[in-house]
């Protein structure tokens, strides 16, 4: 037990705020150390234990990249402003363009035509919002996020930077590709379309891998340019 007069408890007594200098040492702590992993673009290289890691997620990378560089994905992730149709991922019937929020220009609008599902009559795709099944999801990804004519390490940095990514953890990216209808209707794109080939389940348990092995990503001057 502390006496009466201990000169601390005192002072401790008189100044309270004293309490929080090791709060206040913590929280600078913490932001130096938030300042130290982040940099501009938003992009956060991460750091993996060994080289046959790194290895392992390079090569689970060039399968998730074979996917995502799909015709039924990136003919919603153009770099441009036009969607694409078909294997040969030529630009959209009607001069379709992205118009606001990737959701067409006024008469053109994605959802005019495309609906909550696939239109087996009119074979025109489909695919709900996650919470309305009756509502389309249906419109074009970002520009941030076109992908076409990039190579697998410029689709790596975009795909992890959160600053074009839609501010996602690759946890999130993982779970997006997981669960949301746009990219689930990849593997279910109605008659006259090819699916994605590799079954969903394995694509969701290489993408867990791949970020379980620390997200590798090719660099910029190993990958010549295709
Ligand atoms: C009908 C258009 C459409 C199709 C088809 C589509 N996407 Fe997308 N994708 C989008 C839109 C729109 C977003 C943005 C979603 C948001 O902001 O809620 C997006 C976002 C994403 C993201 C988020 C991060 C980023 O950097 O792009 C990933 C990953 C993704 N899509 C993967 C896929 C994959 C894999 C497929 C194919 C299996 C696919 N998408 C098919 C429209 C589409
Ligand atoms: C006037 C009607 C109409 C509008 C508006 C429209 N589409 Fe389409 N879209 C179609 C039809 C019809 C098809 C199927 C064509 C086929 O399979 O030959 C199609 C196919 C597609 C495909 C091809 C899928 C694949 O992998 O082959 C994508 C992607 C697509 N549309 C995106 C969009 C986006 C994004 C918008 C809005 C910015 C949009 N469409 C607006 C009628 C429309």
């Amino acid at each position: 037990m502390r006496r009466k007069n201990d000169p601390l408890l005192k002072m401790l007594k008189k100044r309270w705020y004293f309490l929080f200098f090791p709060l206040l040492i913590l929280a600078s702590v913490a932001y130096s150390a938030s300042l130290a992993n982040s940099n501009k673009s938003g992009y956060v290289p991460i750091t993996v234990q060994d080289s046959t890691d790194r290895e392992r997620s390079l090569k689970l990378f060039g399968e998730v990249a074979a996917v995502l560089r799909h015709p039924r994905c990136i003919n919603c992730h153009p770099s441009d402003d036009y969607p694409r149709q078909g294997d040969e991922m030529r630009r959209h019937m009607f001069n379709v363009q992205r118009g606001n929020h990737g959701k067409g220009v006024i008469g053109m609008k994605c959802i005019s035509c495309h609906g909550a599902s696939n239109n087996l009559a009119s074979g025109v795709p489909g695919a709900p919002e996650p919470d309305d099944p009756l509502k389309s999801r249906w419109h074009l990804a970002p520009l941030s996020m076109g992908w076409i004519g990039l190579n697998d390490a410029q689709l790596g940095k975009r795909l992890l930077d959160k600053e074009q990514n839609g501010n996602m953890s690759p946890q999130d990216l993982v779970e997006h590709m997981e669960e949301d209808p746009l990219v689930l209707w990849g593997w279910d794109p109605g008659e006259g379309r090819e699916p994605i080939p590799i079954p969903h389940d394995e694509f969701v348990e290489i993408l867990k891998e791949w970020v379980a092995t620390g997200a590798q990503v090719p660099t910029e001057d190993k990958e010549p340019k295709k």
